[in-house]
């Protein structure tokens, strides 16, 4: 009998393309619909599943379009709905599924719900967190809660009354108690699965309901200070009530044929709390974050692993795996200073918890071998954008190009996320390296002058780049790893991880001598040169018994 095979999203390679910076098909600098069109082929020679666009609905980029004034439309900066309609086809054709992001924490205050508000029609503040602020005239916050990228997470508006926002100000939150919100969303998804859209990614996942009454929080120092450090407590994150929502939106993605799919961004404290969200009759798929916050040591490796596997089967869900994403420090750079033994917990979302210069050509090396651990495991992966080109953190932007509203609310202690966030390098020119015209205004945010060895072009040439291993192993691992079954651990040498599914070996060296590899076995992929009887420091391959 033939194996079993998994359905698409339980074993899918997804890309996630940050529209802003992918690519540019009209020339002003800024990614758009157009420029994904025409890097399709790109995309399928990669050889990648899915890919998910981050939001692309109109706004007025109070947050890099986590801030969305019209959630049926697209953002004129990055084209039309007749465009996006024709992406979604042609992605089809090549294979390629489609994911959005929906944002359903917040609005942008630009939505028409939060100028109903604002203006006080009837009823509307009810549809956001309005309260009545604290002391003699109202004029302190309703709570102490703070918000993710700085300052209080409550601005006060013209009569008086607070609003809350756990991100910027220009990000109101909704109140998930009320049924019009819940009604709209379901009817927002509906709208994108209408047109052949596969599933979405859901923003903030674990933050729609709040502790009813809206409580201080016990520490507003350990608060919602930051996105990734989501504490057990929280009045504002991991509520119960949320699954509820999940309940109603999994019932409406499983009212279509193919099934459509949902992946969370939930940052809960433990994979116990994760795979709540992946009960059968919820949610799908959820980023498993603690492989993205792991140092390069293969003990942690190991238990990240295990923990991340356990917690996902208790609720039959497949395991989803990421080395980066939008909002953290490039893999490159997270590898390429020293590594602590643990979770990385403090300033690790700038890769900065180590007063050292960043090297490079390790993080590379280990950056490269990290994506064969991670695509040999089972379960799904997501690729961000320039990971498959190795590109590293931009860690020294100009002040005055910043966008992330996290440097101007952090009062200008904290330079955000636009390091990683940089326009792709498509051509072996000078900038802007065929993002965009080379007579235009420059892109949004500057690329490095060599980001020219790392483009596309000069990749594709050189057979040992990292795209070309991107490539190969995305060729190789549906045959060697996709429903190749459980990992047995093949050792528990502190600075090895090795591990077995089916007949194929993972190996990875973090230590700092060469390790000897199984004699019996023959080398499929390699993350660098000279594997053979061992394996180098820093370095992972792909066997076959
Ligand atoms: C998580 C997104 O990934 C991040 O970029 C955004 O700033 C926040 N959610 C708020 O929407």
């Amino acid at each position: 009998m033939a194996p079993a095979v998994s359905p698409w999203w339980q074993t899918a390679v997804v890309y996630q393309v940050y529209i802003r910076s992918f690519a540019d098909g009209n020339g002003d600098g800024v990614g758009d619909v157009a420029g994904l069109r025409t890097r399709l082929p790109y995309l399928a020679r990669l050889g990648v599943d899915a890919i998910w666009i981050n939001p692309w609905y109109p706004s007025p980029m109070a947050d890099a379009g986590y801030d969305v004034s019209d959630y049926r439309d697209i953002e004129p900066a990055y084209g039309t709905l007749a465009e996006a309609q024709a992406l979604i086809a042609e992605a089809h054709e090549l294979g390629i599924r489609v994911l959005l992001d929906i944002v359903p924490n917040h609005t942008s205050d630009q939505h028409a719900w939060f100028r109903a508000a604002l203006a006080d029609e009837p009823g509307a503040r009810q549809r956001y967190h309005f309260r009545a602020g604290r002391g003699p005239n109202g004029d302190a916050p309703p709570n102490n809660w703070q918000s993710v990228f700085g300052g209080p997470a409550w601005t006060r508006v013209a009569d008086g009354q607070w609003y809350l926002h756990l991100f910027a100000p220009g990000q109101p939150d909704l109140n998930w108690d009320h049924d019009e919100v819940r009604a709209e969303f379901e009817h927002i998804l509906a709208f994108w699965f209408d047109r052949g859209v596969d599933g979405f990614r859901i923003d903030v996942a674990h933050g729609l309901i709040k502790e009813a009454g809206l409580p201080d929080t016990a520490d507003p120092d350990d608060a919602a200070q930051s996105l990734v450090q989501s504490r057990a407590g929280h009045p504002a994150w991991d509520q119960d009530g949320v699954h509820d929502v999940y309940r109603g939106w999994r019932a409406v993605a499983e009212r279509y044929t193919p099934e459509r799919i949902f992946i969370a961004e939930a940052w809960v404290p433990s994979n116990e709390r994760l795979a709540r969200y992946l009960r059968p009759d919820e949610l799908h798929t959820a980023f498993q974050f603690d492989f993205l916050r792991a140092p390069w040591r293969a003990e942690v490796l190991r238990a990240v692993v295990d923990d991340a596997i356990a917690a996902a089967a208790t609720v039959g869900a497949p395991p989803t795996w990421v080395l980066s994403n939008h909002d953290v420090t490039r893999t490159v750079t997270r590898f390429s200073r020293s590594q602590p033994a643990h979770l990385i917990e403090t300033d690790w979302e700038r890769g900065r918890w180590a007063d050292e210069d960043p090297d490079h050509v390790i993080g590379r090396r280990r950056a490269r071998a990290a994506a064969l651990v991670q695509l040999a495991l089972p379960g799904t992966a997501y690729v961000y954008q320039g990971e498959e080109l190795a590109l590293e953190e931009v860690e020294d932007l100009p002040d005055d190009v910043r966008q992330d509203p996290t440097w101007v609310q952090s009062g200008f202690t904290d330079v955000g996320r636009d390091g990683c966030r940089i326009p792709l390098p498509w051509t072996a020119t000078d900038a802007p390296f065929g993002f965009g015209s080379e007579s235009g205004s420059g892109t949004w945010l500057p690329q490095p002058a060599h980001w020219g060895e790392y483009s596309v072009e000069a990749q594709e040439r050189d057979a040992d780049s990292t795209l070309n291993l991107y490539r190969d192993a995305l060729r190789v691992r549906p045959t060697l790893w996709r429903d190749a079954g459980d990992v047995k651990w093949l050792t528990t040498d502190a600075d090895v991880a090795a591990f077995e599914r089916g007949g194929a070996q993972c190996w990875v060296n973090t230590g700092e001598g060469p390790v000897p590899l199984p004699d019996t076995a023959t080398v499929v992929l390699a993350s660098a040169p000279g594997v053979g009887a061992v394996l180098p420091p820093d370095t992972a391959v792909w066997l076959r018994s």
